[in-house]
């Protein structure tokens, strides 16, 4: 059993169930989330939809608590993607005024309970007080050890490998065949962050939505009906339970044969 996690839940629960399945030395090391379906949650509820992304917070501190508290060290929240622009400017206004004051609100609990944040994605683009916002705590956080979120906010994952060409030939450093696998992963968003080792999406979609598209070679993939205003702790245990069932066989054949 986890043990900090023994701290928050029912003693005879579901997830108490769930976390005695788990086996602690075969964690994941890095989960990704795809948080989809706050727009649908909303219309089910006949709420508009920006209510959906305000329950998704509640979500997202859930999810972050329990990851923490599991001992996984990175968690990689999809929160905005660069497509997501497309959308009404009101709902794209209100999703940048919930993250601010998020992180207003956050800040001291991050350090309290030893979060690091970190953002990956294109940062110019993001509104200027809430880009001033993100650093600040970036900067706050740096030196903190626990777990490590990551938030993808004007993300695209193709955006993010051009990216990474275009500094490997402005550097003029490497030439075509010197250039490896290891090395160009320096140059994403994500140098020095592990692959995910599992991603989860919410809301039965099955599609990456151009989400950490190097990265998830090999990450095994789970995805629940889910919408994700009402993902919780309990969905995250399902999560580990079904990843360490699964075999990670990297193209080799089977361990046991
Ligand atoms: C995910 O929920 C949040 C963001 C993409 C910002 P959606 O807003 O995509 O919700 P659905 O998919 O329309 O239900
Ligand atoms: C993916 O969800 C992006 C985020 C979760 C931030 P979308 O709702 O934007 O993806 P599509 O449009 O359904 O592929
Ligand atoms: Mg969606």
């Amino acid at each position: 059993m986890l043990n900090s996690l023994k701290d928050i839940i029912k003693p005879g629960s579901e997830e108490e169930k769930l976390a005695d399945q788990i086996d602690v030395s075969r964690l994941p090391q890095h989960i990704a989330v795809i948080m989809d379906g706050n727009g649908r949650w909303a219309k089910k509820k006949k709420l508009p939809r920006i209510e959906g992304h305000r329950a998704g917070t509640q979500s997202v501190q859930e999810v972050v608590e329990a990851c923490a508290r599991i001992g996984i060290k990175y968690l990689t929240l999809y929160a905005f993607s660069k497509e997501n622009w497309k959308r009404p400017k009101k709902e794209v206004g209100t999703l940048w005024k919930l993250l601010e004051e998020y992180l207003k609100r956050e800040d001291k609990e991050l350090m309290k309970n030893d979060l690091k944040l970190k953002v990956i994605g294109q940062r110019r683009e993001i509104p200027d007080r809430v880009r001033k916002e993100l650093e600040r705590v970036e900067n706050l956080t740096q030196n903190n050890h626990r777990l490590t979120i990551v938030l993808a906010l004007n993300y695209g994952g193709r955006a993010e490998i051009l990216d990474a060409v275009k500094k490997i030939l402005e550097g003029k450093k490497f030439n075509s065949s010197s250039l490896t696998e290891n090395q160009f992963s320096q140059f994403l968003y994500t140098a020095n962050t592990p692959d995910p080792d599992l991603l989860i999406r919410t809301s039965g979609e099955l599609r990456v939505s151009n989400f950490l598209l190097w990265q998830i070679a090999y990450s095994e993939i789970w995805i629940t009906q889910e919408y994700w205003p009402d993902f919780r702790r309990k969905h995250v245990l399902q999560a580990l339970v079904d990843y360490q069932k699964r075999e990670r066989r990297f193209g080799d054949v089977q361990s046991s044969s």
